[in-house]
């Protein structure tokens, strides 16, 4: 709280022709980017807190009482804060950030299975992703020209195109229209291909870093060339190693990123996870935040630590956010998580990880002969990471909802946040609102009402929809452990019935103990089978 008298004169002085002094202090809550600007004179002061108040700031309480007063006063400062107010409200437009005009990851092209087309939405869109036989990616909508059948339901045919199953037409990966099988050879049958109305429309793609990045915008492919995708931090050092993974989270966007820019839930959220390796809940702390610059684009920031460098923290509007940092008790060990989230349809979005280090290299798995670390074993990993706050999130985006009115600019009421742990939360949440729009630019059409509510904790932390049927490094795996066990019981019942016929009484004993064995290899078996599908993760339960 301040006034707006102590404001003025923070900003050089009220002049004696502004008749404040009269009018009296005004007590109001004032946004920090008002409390810090660096205004060299009361004017722009005035401005910036206007245009705060007309969008809102402050709320109710006493903050909304008053505003109307300050308003008035304002009100009386005549035309040059108005021209102002135009040239800033001009200057936000241009700079206002675009949603469809960036480059969004899809997935570790490792991880993708070339043999079939790839389902994804992207900002409420559905899209078909394929590979062709050059080992090109391509995009389209996921609807047929012909009567809108979903084209992710056909194949890559032997031209490389994808092929619709329901009549089957082929479409080149620029969308134009390679075959209608019922088309007659001649006459204007023959040329229905080339009418405008039997292509579909195209996205492009690019891999970089063994990532597949999309841009969902059709209309400007010149400048999807000419746009540098987010690239993950330090994959590309000499002497590191990096993995990648990804899941589907049944929570949105913003409540996504939100957590990603968010290092205080780490040790409670993910407490003991994966042996403790990011903290246990009883070292949650105090954190020195900062956010060093903020804008359009995102915001740079750090974490100030008692010992050492702070950590570099940066959010690159909209779906990057990257933390780089010295590990403590291993000299010269650096690591860097690059975390994404993708805005696939409201309520869901996906996160990708990619985790960097320069330090135990070995285990990681890899293209090298001696990298050994199977993909599969990371990713699970990870999930079980993703796990310790899929519950928490999927509740909280309703909660937020209901206790904003559904109003994004009222995050803040709806949230206390009295730590400087909670500094970059607000910085997200801020961008949203000031530059994106005050929220996600969804495709026109989109039901931007949230799915229902999980009630299963099977359903929200889900593997195998979220992960492992589109991954196909984990199905892979998946079905070689399923195949071992089958094999394991086959060898065990064989084992028993050589044991029935067996007349030495020691080679029948020798006979069952490893059929024995065989099945309870097979049982521990099924303990990993289970991982692919449904772990879980209940914190009560976790000491
Ligand atoms: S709907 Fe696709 S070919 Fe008919
Ligand atoms: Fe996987």
């Amino acid at each position: 709280m301040c006034s707006l008298r102590a404001l003025s004169a923070a900003a050089g002085g009220v002049p004696a022709a502004a008749g404040l002094k009269k009018s009296g202090p005004i007590s109001v809550s004032v946004p920090a980017q008002v409390q810090n600007c660096a205004v060299p004179d009361f004017r722009k002061a005035a401005v910036a807190l206007r245009v705060w108040i007309e969008r809102g700031g402050g709320g109710g309480g006493r903050g909304a009482r008053s505003s109307s007063a300050v308003h008035a006063t304002l009100q009386s400062r005549g035309t040059d804060e108005e021209k102002i107010e135009e040239e800033k409200e001009e200057e936000r437009s241009r700079s206002r950030f675009n949603w469809t005009t960036n480059w969004y990851p899809v997935i570790p092209v490792a991880d993708f299975d070339k043999a079939v087309p790839y389902p994804f939405h992207i900002l409420g869109r559905k899209v078909v992703i394929w590979c062709d036989k050059e080992g090109q990616f391509h995009c389209l909508l996921d609807a047929c020209p012909h009567r809108l059948a979903p084209l992710s339901e056909g194949r890559v045919d032997e031209a490389g195109c994808i092929q619709c199953s329901y009549h089957g037409w082929s479409f080149r990966g620029d969308g134009s229209c390679a075959k209608i099988p019922q088309a007659k050879p001649e006459g204007a049958q023959a040329r229905a291909c080339e009418q405008t109305r039997a292509q579909a429309v195209a996205l492009p793609l690019l891999v970089k870093q063994g990532i597949l990045f999309i841009w969902p915008d059709e209309s400007s492919p010149e400048l999807a060339r000419r746009t540098p995708p987010p690239t993950a931090s330090c994959v590309e050092g000499e002497g590191w190693c990096a993995v990648e993974t990804f899941r589907d989270m049944c929570y949105g966007f913003d409540t996504g990123m939100e957590n990603l820019v968010d290092p205080a839930h780490i040790p409670v959220a993910h407490h003991m996870v994966n042996g403790g390796v990011l903290g246990k809940r009883s070292q949650a702390t105090a954190l020195d935040l900062e956010v060093k610059a903020e804008g359009p684009l995102g915001f740079s920031a750090e974490m100030k630590k008692a010992v050492g460098p702070p950590s570099i923290h940066t959010f690159d509007a909209p779906s990057r956010f990257t933390y780089e940092y010295e590990l403590r008790n291993i000299k010269g060990a650096r690591a860097a998580t690059t975390t994404y989230c993708t805005p696939t349809q409201p309520g869901r979005c996906r996160i990708i990880v990619v985790n960097a280090r320069n330090f135990m290299i070995g285990l990681s798995s890899g293209p090298a002969w001696w990298q050994i670390f199977p993909r599969w074993l990371d990713h699970q990993l990870m999930l079980n990471l993703l796990d310790g706050d899929a519950s928490l999130l999927h509740e909280q985006e309703r909660t937020l909802v209901e206790k904003s009115g559904n109003q994004p600019e009222a995050w803040a009421k709806a949230y206390f946040m009295p730590t400087t742990a909670d500094r970059y939360v607000g910085a997200f949440r801020n961008w949203l609102i000031r530059h994106a729009g005050k929220g996600i630019g969804w495709a026109p059409g989109v039901d931007l009402n949230l799915p229902p509510l999980l009630e299963k904790k099977e359903d929200i932390m889900n593997r195998y929809s979220s992960h492992t049927q589109m991954c196909k490094v984990c199905s892979a795996a998946l079905e070689k452990f399923k195949l071992a066990r089958k094999l394991l019981f086959l060898v065990g019942l064989a084992a028993l019935g050589v044991a029935a016929v067996l007349a030495d009484p020691s080679s029948r004993i020798k006979a069952v103990i490893f059929a024995a064995i065989s099945g309870a290899i097979g049982w521990w078996l099924g303990g990993w089978i289970q991982m692919f599908y449904y772990k879980g993760y209940n914190h009560a339960r976790i000491p």
